[in-house]
This record gives C-alpha cells, sequence and structure tokens, in this order.
C-alpha cells in the first residue's frame, strides 16, 4: 500500500509545515495549523499534461534577447460588457487567470454565467461544481439568454476530468464556479482545503499559461472579506476583482484588486435586475439621492474611481453624545481619517466636538480611498453640527491637511468636468490646484481655497 502523507498548513496564508506549529511562522496568526493529506508521488505529472495530448505549449521557454521579442498588441477578448472589459483593463487578456471574489449570493456565478452566454463569436465553457445542468439552465433561461450556440456547461469538480472535457470541447474562455469546490486526484485532502485550492489553482495556472486560454475562477470570501482559502491564491493569478455591494440593494460594484494587465483602481457598477445583472453607464447620477430641499449634513463630493470620475454625495451626523464616550462611525469612509479631521476641526478651529456622537456614511454602498473626499466630509460634519443646511448646487474636492490647509488633488479637470455635466453651480478646489485651469473654460464657478477657514468664511 502506497503511504500517505501528510503536512500541516496555516489555513490563513497557506504556509506548508511537516510538523504542527503554534504560531504561523509566515503570518504570525495562532492556532491555524490544521492536518492536510498530501500525496506526492514522485512520478508526478502536471494534471493537464496527463490528461492532455493537444498540440505543444505555446509558450518557449528559452532564453530570448530581448530586442528580437516580438510584441503584438495583446490581442483581448472584448466581451459585451463595457464595465467588465473596463475593470479588467479592456478585455480579456489570453493566458490569464482572472479570480472573481465576494460573498455568497452576491451574484457572481450570475455575472459569469451571464459573460460566459454573452461573448460573442468565442467557444466558452462554464464549470460549475456548485448546480446542476437543470439549475444552470434555468438561470440562464432567467437571464434570457438560453439560446446561445457556443457556450457549453460542465458540472465537474476533478481537475482531471475538466481537463479532458477542455480538451475535447476546445473551449476559448473558462469559466470555474468555484474554486472551492474543486479538487485534485493528486492530493487527498477535501475540496475546499487549503491545498487543494493551491493545488486546482496551480494546475489551472499551468494549463492557461501554455495553452493561452483565459480562465476565470470564482472564489467565495469569508467573513473579514478575504478569500476562503490562502492568500497565496492571490498572488498565484493574474488578476483579483472583488464583487461587492449590499445583497439587500439592488447595486453591486466590481472591483479590481490586483491586475497585472491594467488600472488597479478600476471599478465597474451594476444593478441586479429581476433578469440579470446591467451595467450603470452614468453612476453618478444613481449615488446623488434625489432630494427637493436642502439637509443639513449633506455636501456633495467630486471622486476619482480608477480614471472615472465619480460624484458622490456625504451624509454626517453630529449631535450631543448621551453617554460618557462619544460614539464615532463610519461607513465606506475610513474611521481613522475621520478621526484626524475631527482632531483637526478641535484643535485648530476650536470646534467642540469631543462631546458629540459623529456618525459618517458615503451613499451608494461604495467605499471610498480618494483623500480629495476630505473636503466633503469637513463640509458635512459642520454642516450638521451648525445645523446649517450647504448649498445643494456647489461640490467639493480637496485633501485637508493637519494644519486645516486644503492640498492639491489630481486630475482635478476631471472633477470640475463631471460637476459642471452634472449641473453643479459651483467647485471648492486648492488654491493650489489652479495652476494651469483656464475657469473660463468651464460653465461652473471655481472656489479656490487654501484653508478651512476660506471655506467656513463662505459657507457659514
Ligand atoms: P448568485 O449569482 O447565485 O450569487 P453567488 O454566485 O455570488 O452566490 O446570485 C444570487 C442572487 O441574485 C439571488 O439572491 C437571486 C439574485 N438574482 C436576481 O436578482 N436576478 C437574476 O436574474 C438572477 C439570476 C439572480
Ligand atoms: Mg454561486
Amino acid at each position: 500500500m502506497a503511504k500517505t502523507k501528510s503536512a500541516y498548513f496555516c489555513q490563513s496564508c497557506g504556509y506548508e509545515s511537516p510538523k504542527w506549529l503554534g504560531q504561523c511562522p509566515s503570518c504570525k496568526q495562532w492556532n491555524t495549523f490544521v492536518e492536510e493529506v498530501v500525496d506526492k508521488g514522485s512520478s508526478r505529472v502536471p494534471e493537464w499534461r496527463s490528461s492532455t495530448t493537444a498540440g505543444s505549449p505555446k509558450r518557449t521557454n528559452k532564453a530570448a534577447v530581448i530586442h528580437e521579442i516580438v510584441y503584438s498588441e495583446e490581442k483581448r477578448i472584448l466581451t459585451p460588457d463595457h464595465e467588465f472589459n473596463r475593470v479588467l483593463g479592456g478585455g480579456i487578456v489570453p493566458g490569464s487567470l482572472v479570480l472573481i471574489g465576494g460573498e455568497p449570493g452576491i451574484g457572481k456565478s450570475t455575472l459569469m454565467l451571464q459573460l460566459a452566454l454573452s461573448i460573442p463569436q468565442v467557444k466558452t465553457l462554464y464549470i460549475s461544481g456548485e448546480e446542476s445542468e437543470q439549475q444552470i439552465k434555468m438561470r440562464a433561461e432567467r437571464l434570457n439568454q438560453s439560446s446561445k450556440a457556443n457556450c457549453f456547461i460542465l458540472t465537474e469538480t476533478s481537475t482531471q476530468n475538466i481537463f479532458k472535457q477542455i480538451e475535447s470541447v476546445q473551449p476559448d474562455v473558462i469559466v470555474i464556479d468555484s474554486i472551492q469546490t474543486l479538487h485534485s486526484s493528486q492530493i487527498e485532502s477535501a475540496p475546499g482545503s487549503v491545498s487543494q485550492v493551491k493545488e486546482c489553482t496551480a494546475e489551472l495556472l499551468r494549463f492557461a499559461k501554455e495553452s493561452d486560454t483565459p480562465v476565470l475562477i470564482v472564489g467565495h470570501i469569508t467573513k473579514d472579506g478575504a478569500i476562503a482559502g490562502p492568500k497565496v491564491l492571490e498572488h498565484m493569478v493574474d488578476t483579483v476583482l472583488q464583487f461587492e455591494g449590499d445583497r439587500h440593494h439592488v447595486y453591486r460594484i466590481l472591483r479590481a484588486v490586483k491586475n497585472r494587465f491594467g488600472s488597479s483602481s478600476e471599478l465597474g457598477i451594476y444593478e441586479m435586475q429581476g433578469n440579470g445583472l446591467r451595467e450603470v453607464s452614468n453612476p453618478s447620477e444613481i449615488m446623488l439621492s434625489q432630494r427637493e430641499e436642502s439637509m443639513s449634513g449633506v455636501a456633495i463630493a467630486s471622486m476619482l474611481e480608477g480614471i472615472r470620475p465619480l460624484m458622490i454625495e456625504v451624509q454626517a451626523l453630529v449631535s450631543p453624545s448621551a453617554y460618557g464616550t462619544p460614539q464615532r462611525s463610519s461607513t465606506g469612509f475610513d474611521t481613522k481619517r475621520l478621526h484626524m479631521l475631527l482632531a483637526v476641526l478641535e484643535k485648530r478651529f476650536g470646534f467642540r466636538l469631543g462631546t458629540q456622537d459623529v456618525f459618517l456614511n458615503i451613499t451608494g454602498g461604495l467605499r471610498v480611498e480618494d483623500p480629495a473626499i476630505d473636503l466633503a466630509v469637513i463640509a458635512a460634519l459642520i454642516s450638521s453640527q451648525q445645523d446649517i443646511p450647504l448649498p445643494g448646487t456647489s461640490a467639493f474636492a480637496g485633501e485637508v491637511g493637519l494644519s486645516g490647509e486644503i492640498r492639491a488633488v489630481n486630475r482635478v479637470e476631471q472633477r470640475i468636468a463631471e460637476a459642471e455635466k452634472l449641473g453643479f453651480d459651483g467647485i471648492f478646489i486648492s488654491k493650489y490646484n489652479l495652476k494651469g485651469i483656464d475657469p473660463k473654460k468651464y460653465n461652473i464657478a471655481i472656489r479656490p481655497v487654501a484653508n478651512l477657514e476660506d471655506v467656513f468664511r463662505s459657507l457659514f
């Protein structure tokens, strides 16, 4: 009988150790090691090679002088979904491995099936380990796209069988839903365990690179937002996309977290409807809640998400605290940064916020990291504290420094243009952003400010 070999794997980062350890030497987490059976025979052949006889690998492994390498503009596969193309940096790159992570029920399977069904003139293979053929067909019917001729469906979880089917179908794009359901016969541990996820991904990676076929992998995420399974998974793939949003709301955001072939700050917005996901091509309009009259505590920021400008509504509520320790809570904005801005207001401008509860909310379920939102956050906070509504026709774009100075932000022209397009009368920007801007070019009043005092003077 062959001797089975086992090893211990850190469930957090995937570190492998021959013996059990209390603390992981790699990620320093405690109690994360679990024994998993790995059966690594010495005559190990890569899974997809052993089952595939198709052609020789397209990749050459000889060293080449750089100027001899012919670079042809990568032939990306364009999908009819413009949001998806943009998030990937302009379409699917042949031979790339893309991981799509997201909470259960957010719509990963819907997005992937929709994609598999809609790319014209491309043979797609949708492999599901989670649903039956009938269930997938039902979903396709719901999407009104059940008749595409060259979309193949496979319900299979063994990578060996998957590679056999890939060989006979010869698809141009492959979707795997989900990596946690796959298992490779090279390893004996259960599907979804760290060593299985790693091994299956490695096999898919080898296949993708050597056959030049793109593979899109769905991965579940755990409660704390990490993709279930080891962090190494994210290192192995070329692109990591996060599909996020509130399950009870209709809007979904597809965000590139890592992208070897494009910008990693790109963002796509979708609306979940009864018959699938629809692209939202003008997101600024949905981010601004419809209001008849202006209210205190609301300010509009002109943001950039990736290369796209986006008007975002910031809501703040500042009210006297009922308890000894005032609450500070923010949704969609870094709490540490909120504390910093509050400290600037308190120390530099004498606002008594130490005894007030402060709540901050970015509407639309977005998480904003662009520092240009600072100015809108401050304006919303003071507007709520003073109970004076801001003019609903003004937008803000500026970073606030520790001494209350307003700092310049990048690509301010684009932000101004977006505010102008949406009908705002004025936009507050840093004085230092004025260089190179011709205010007469715009049909919107540009209000340069050097520090917070200037802002307060003109608003309150
Ligand atoms: P699903 O793609 O199964 O999520 P995941 O694969 O990320 O777990 O999406 C499930 C949710 O989407 C489910 O609550 C039903 C809803 N849905 C729609 O609202 N419209 C649709 O057309 C489809 C197919 C699903
Ligand atoms: Mg699913």
